[in-house]
Order: C-alpha cells, then structure tokens, then sequence
C-alpha cells in the first residue's frame, strides 16, 4: 500500500494528550508563540495540570482535569490538536500516519503516549485492568454486583484501590513480603495494615493533595462516553487516570460489609480459570473453597479462590508498538523507549516524556525513574524545552528536579512524602535507617548513609518534608546529631534554619 499524501507539516508535533503531551505542548507554544505546534491525541480530552503549587525545592502539587481540547487551542492560536490515533511514524521521511489515514509531517516530534496496563492474561474476560476513566468506570459497574473481587499487584494502584472498595470482600495477592512494597518497606506496610481492618472515616480528612478532577468528575465521565463516536476506533486509548482518581466514583460492591480485606503475601498468579474450566480441569490441587463463582483464581502458594472478577494492578507496560515498526529506537529493559539527558530518543529529531518513556542518563545519586503524574509533567515540560533550545540553538542544562526524587501522595488516608532513595534503593548494606512511629499517627523514616541523608519516608502530618528535603539536597554530615535527629522532643527545624 502507498502511504498516504502528507497533509500538513509542523515544525513541532506532540503525540498523547496526557500530562507530559500536554505539558509539552504548552511549553512549545508559550517560548515559541509563532511555531506550528500540533498536538495528536487518541481521546476525545486532554489532561491539563490545575493549581500548580511549588511546595519546596522540588516538592510539586497540582490537580488534573479532563478537559476538551478546545481550551487548549484557544488559549495557544497556533496550535492544532488532532483527534486520532497515531498508526505508524517514519523516521526517515519525518512523517507520521493516523488510524484515520492521514499524514502529518513533523521538523522534532515527542511521543507522549504513556502506557497501557499490564494485564495478566490478555483473553479473559474477568480480567479487569484499570488505566484510564472507561476501564475505571468498566470498574465501577462490575463491582456494584460483586461479592468478592481478587486484586493482584503491590503499586500505587493496588493500594488505593484495596482501601478505598467498600461493601466487598477483597483477596489481595501481593508478591512481596509486605504490601505497598514499591513505596514502602516492611515497617511502613506494619504500620498502614491497621487502617485496613478500620473502618474508613465518613468524612475524609483534609490533606492537601492532588486532585484528579475537581468538579463533578461523573459527568466528565458521562462526557467521555458520549464523545466516543460508534466509529471511534478500538485501538485509541484515554490518559492515563491520576491520583484521586477513585473521587467521584462510587466504589461499592454489592455487599454490606463496610470492608473484609485479606493479603495473601508473596505469591503470584498461577491460573485463572472460569467455572466450566474449574469443572473440566484434570487437576487435584484446585480445590477451591464453598460456593459458586464465575471464575477462579490460583495462587503459587496454592490456594485457589473463587471471586467474581479479578483486578489486575500490576504496572504499565509503555505505548510504543504505534511507533517501532520500521525505526530502531533503542529500547530499555521495562520496554520504554530510551531518551537522554535533553529527552532525546535514538532517532533523530524524536523526543519523548512521561510513561512511554526510560530515562537512560546518569542519574542524579538521589533521583529515581517512576511513572508518576509529577515526572510525566516534569519531563513533558523539560522535553519542550530541550526541543525549543535545539531548533534555537541554545544550550539546556538537565533540569534541578531530576537531582531529588520527590513525591507527594496519600494512602489510606496518610499524607505520604517521599524523598531521594526512601526505599535504600541501590543503596548496598552500608546504609543506616532511623525510625520513629506512632501507631494510627505518624511513620519516618530516614535513610542515613555515610552520615549523610539520602532518603525519607514521611506518612502523617510529620511537618518534617521541607528540613529533610535542605538536609538531604544540601548533604550535611548528621552524625553529630545521632538519633537526636527523630526525638520528637526536639524541634528540627531549630537545629538547622
Ligand atoms: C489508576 C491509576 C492511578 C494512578 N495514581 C497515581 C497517583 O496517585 N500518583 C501519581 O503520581 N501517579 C499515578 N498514576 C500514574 C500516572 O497517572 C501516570 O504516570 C501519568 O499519567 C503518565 O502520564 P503520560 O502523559 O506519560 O501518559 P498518559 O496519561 O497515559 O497519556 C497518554 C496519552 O497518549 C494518548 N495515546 C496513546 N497512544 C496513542 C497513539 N498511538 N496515538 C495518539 N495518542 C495516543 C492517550 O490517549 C493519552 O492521551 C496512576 C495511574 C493509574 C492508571
Ligand atoms: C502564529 O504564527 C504566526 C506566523 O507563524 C505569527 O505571525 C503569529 O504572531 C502567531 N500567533 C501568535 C498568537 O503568536
């Protein structure tokens, strides 16, 4: 087949109306006001970042909204957004190709198009994967007719979602040894676990946090569905969902019980079987507990559990099938696409930020890649940059929020702050750790190594983020101080401003 006639050409060329596509594109076009900008989406929104809030150093909060692209383009006159997905991309010529048979040509184009969730099996149907507003609206609805559900993952995702289910009991498979285990150590998890036997507070507690959409985020739903057209193709896919991205949504099953969580720690998946299979199945060892349920799942430890769906929360998987097929990007291990320290992929004059992406420089000794919102927006807007410094022929610098990791977020119902390597993480023995907890109140933690600190967890209100964060950045020989540094009884804050 011929490719298609190039409609129309850009000097710059977005991909995914996610965070970092967003942000990207509102870089471009506010430094360089008279550049064709055009930004390619497969959904029918865009995710803006709202309340832009600089906390500290590198501590970031913002909300997200949904929103139609319209304000986009309206506020960025030169600016085309473009509803479709994108089919293929050809390095050589510059070109790229939609689902719809168009051909867009590009000077420097930045693939945005995050990730898509990894699913255990890819055929059944009581598989559920949570990604974006259709899948979690998908959710939703099968929950508000279960009984029991079984959650696989130990990420961000699982943990929101295992707290925040009501009326349903919840069997949850975690790999680890200890829940949360990509967030938190063992003793954290010990001191989260109460809240899940507690019932969940009526009124959430205030915490500044994130939001995902901050006003009547059901009818954006209702939105969504209705701007996807009978034509719309399967292949396109929404934004990924951001923190909060359960408020508004009612996530009740169809039991009374307020909450019945169990762990099952350090196993995976080994089966998933609906009941005809469960019937047919040869095996011995599947001897699943009293009841009927319309699929069953076994473990590796050997238990076999009947529920009415299965949610898979076991990471992303980044979005670049679209984009490989005839180039040769050069691909990390996690399957993203590999990009420098100016965001700069394998292939000449292609860029890419956020989810899709493996950040492959030099790491800062304190930073680490997650896909998280914040670094989806920091490498969006960095991105830009670096595309605005090359056709200027200027020189950029690799940005100051990639010397710290830093995160911000909330589980089950804490203020959790994270900082550097708050998991030790790459660290090697020679580390130390300095705790203090109060039970229900606070966790902190703080990793020490050679004396200096490099790493923090911070669950409750512990008003402590910004005195780690200076020592952490600024590298100050602690060991003075010894555990002094957690007495509670001290105020930090003194000792250091
Ligand atoms: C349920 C859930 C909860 C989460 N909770 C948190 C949290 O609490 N805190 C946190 O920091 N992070 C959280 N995350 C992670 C966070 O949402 C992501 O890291 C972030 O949104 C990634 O942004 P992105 O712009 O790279 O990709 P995405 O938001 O995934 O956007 C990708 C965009 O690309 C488009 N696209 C994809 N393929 C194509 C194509 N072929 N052609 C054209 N367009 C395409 C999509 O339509 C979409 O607009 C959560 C994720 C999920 C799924
Ligand atoms: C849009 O681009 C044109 C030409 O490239 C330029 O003249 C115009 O000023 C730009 N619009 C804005 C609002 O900057």
């Amino acid at each position: 087949m011929m490719a298609g006639e190039k409609e129309k050409s850009f000097q710059f060329v977005v991909v995914g109306g996610g965070i970092a596509g967003v942000t990207c594109v509102e870089q471009l076009s506010s430094q360089l006001p008279s550049a064709a900008v055009a930004l390619i989406t497969a959904g029918p929104h865009i995710k803006a970042v709202t309340n832009y809030k600089q906390i500290s150093r590198t501590l970031e909060e913002f909300g997200v909204e949904e929103q139609p692209s319209s304000v986009l383009e309206e506020k960025y006159p030169n600016l085309t957004v473009i509803h479709s997905a994108v089919k293929s991309l050809h390095t050589q010529s510059h070109t790229l190709e939609t689902t719809d048979g168009r051909v867009f040509g590009y000077e420097k184009l930045c693939i945005c198009s995050g990730g898509r969730p990894k699913l255990l099996t890819q055929d059944k149907p009581y598989v559920l994967g949570i990604r974006d507003t259709d899948s979690a609206q998908e959710f939703q609805k099968r929950l508000s007719k279960a009984k029991r559900i079984v959650v696989i993952g130990n990420g961000g995702i699982a943990l929101e979602l295992v707290y925040e289910v009501e009326g349903v009991e919840v069997i949850w498979a975690v790999k680890d040894k200890a829940i949360g285990n990509t967030f938190f150590d063992a003793g954290a998890a010990q001191f989260l676990i109460p809240s899940l036997k507690a019932d969940k507070p009526d009124v959430a507690a205030t915490c500044k946090r994130p939001r995902y959409t901050t006003e009547e985020p059901l009818q954006t739903f209702t939105a969504d569905r209705n701007s996807r057209g009978r034509n719309s193709s399967t292949t396109e896919s929404g934004s990924a969902l951001g923190p909060d991205w359960h408020l508004g949504i009612v996530l009740r099953g169809a039991e009374k019980v307020s909450r019945r969580v169990s762990v099952e720690y350090q196993c995976e998946v080994k089966k998933i079987l609906t009941s005809e299979e469960l019937l047919l199945s040869p095996e011995q060892t599947l001897k699943p507990d009293s009841g009927s349920w319309p699929v069953y799942i076994q473990l590796t430890n050997g238990k076999t559990f009947g529920c009415d769906f299965v949610v898979s929360a076991t990471g992303v998987v980044p979005n670049t099938e679209p984009f490989l097929h005839g180039n040769t990007f050069a691909l990390a291990e996690d399957g993203g696409l590999r990009v420098d320290d100016h965001m700069m992929t394998s292939e000449p004059d292609v860029y890419a930020a956020g989810d899709v992406c493996t950040a492959c420089w030099e790491h800062s000794r304190l930073w680490q890649q997650m896909r998280l919102w914040t670094q989806a927006r920091q490498m969006g807007w960095y991105a830009g940059r670096c595309m605005a410094a090359d056709v200027l022929s200027e020189p950029i610098e690799l940005d100051f929020c990639f010397e710290l990791f830093s995160h911000i977020t909330k589980f089950f119902n804490y203020k959790v702050v994270l900082l550097g390597k708050f998991n030790a993480q790459g660290l090697g023995p020679d580390h130390e750790l300095l705790l203090r907890c109060t039970k229900g109140q606070e966790y902190v933690k703080v990793v020490l190594q050679g004396g200096r600190m490099v790493g923090a967890v911070l669950i409750g209100e512990t008003d402590l983020e910004e005195t780690f964060e200076n020592l952490i950045l600024n590298q100050m020989d602690l060991t003075p101080y010894g555990e002094e540094l957690l007495n509670p009884n001290i105020d930090i804050e003194d000792y250091f401003d």
